[in-house]
């Protein structure tokens, strides 16, 4: 594993966006396994910058993200499809039909689940998967559990990841209670894997996740297994 410490949010958003060029690069036809929240904000910013510069091209990058919200369709502004419209694919020159968000909207959302893994692998594998972390160390939306779960796959969410994630909805009780996440099975099957963290309350996970024992109660620290992990933390 890679522990790289900065200082800023955004030289860790310039050193993030600069590993996920450097994928597109060596790799045009690639899979980037992409994730939401603030941490990827400013990585997406600059990956937008160095499109539009023409230093990366998207247009056979094709991408899959972690998760989504259940029964939030693409249009309302709080799912995750949404987000990654507005925060990276609306700006940058990627076929939006080779972007891949598992539907939160599925009647089976078990079905939806084993079509995403299968979609996945038909499509190579993911080349370089970016997570950020929760603050209870979830990736994606795998909750801390007695088990780590394989496949993708329906979780009720903590109330502790209803809290956080409120701040992005008008009130506690509009955050959907459920989503339907990646498994680690594809997560753990990246070819690379890079997670971004910022801010002292992520501090003592981070540690917990990296330098503590593998525990599916704190889901991040399965990363640990991975043979090619880079973890970027900044302090601000
Ligand atoms: C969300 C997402 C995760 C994300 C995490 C951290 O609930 N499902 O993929 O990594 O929480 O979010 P943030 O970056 O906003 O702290």
């Amino acid at each position: 594993m890679k522990f790289i410490t900065v200082k800023t949010y955004e030289e860790l958003s310039e050193r993030a966006a600069d590993l996920i060029a450097a994928q597109i690069l060596v790799k045009p036809y690639c899979v980037l396994g992409l994730a939401t929240g603030s941490s990827p904000v400013g990585t997406y910013k600059r990956l937008i910058e160095d499109n539009k510069n023409g230093k990366i091209d998207f247009s056979t990058v094709v991408s899959v993200n972690l998760d989504e919200y259940v029964g939030l369709d693409g249009t309302n502004d709080q799912s995750y499809r949404y987000f990654m419209n507005t925060n990276l694919f609306d700006h940058v020159n990627i076929d939006k039909s080779k972007t891949f968000v598992p539907n939160g909207c599925a009647e089976d959302l078990e079905a939806e689940g084993e079509f995403y893994d299968t979609q996945i692998k038909a499509l190579g594998g993911i080349d370089l998967q970016l997570l950020g972390i929760g603050l209870d160390g979830h990736i994606g939306f795998n909750e801390p559990d007695e088990v780590f779960t394989a496949a993708t796959h329906e979780v009720k969410l903590d109330e502790s990841t209803i809290k956080a994630n409120a701040r992005f909805f008008a009130n506690e009780n509009e955050v959907p209670k459920t989503a339907i996440t990646m498994g680690m099975m594809s997560i753990m099957q990246a070819k690379k894997i890079l997670l971004i963290a910022n801010g002292a309350a992520k501090k003592e996970i981070v540690e917990k996740a990296f330098f503590g024992p593998v525990d599916p109660k704190v889901p991040a620290s399965i990363l640990q297994l991975h043979p090619d992990v880079t973890v970027i933390y900044s302090e601000n």
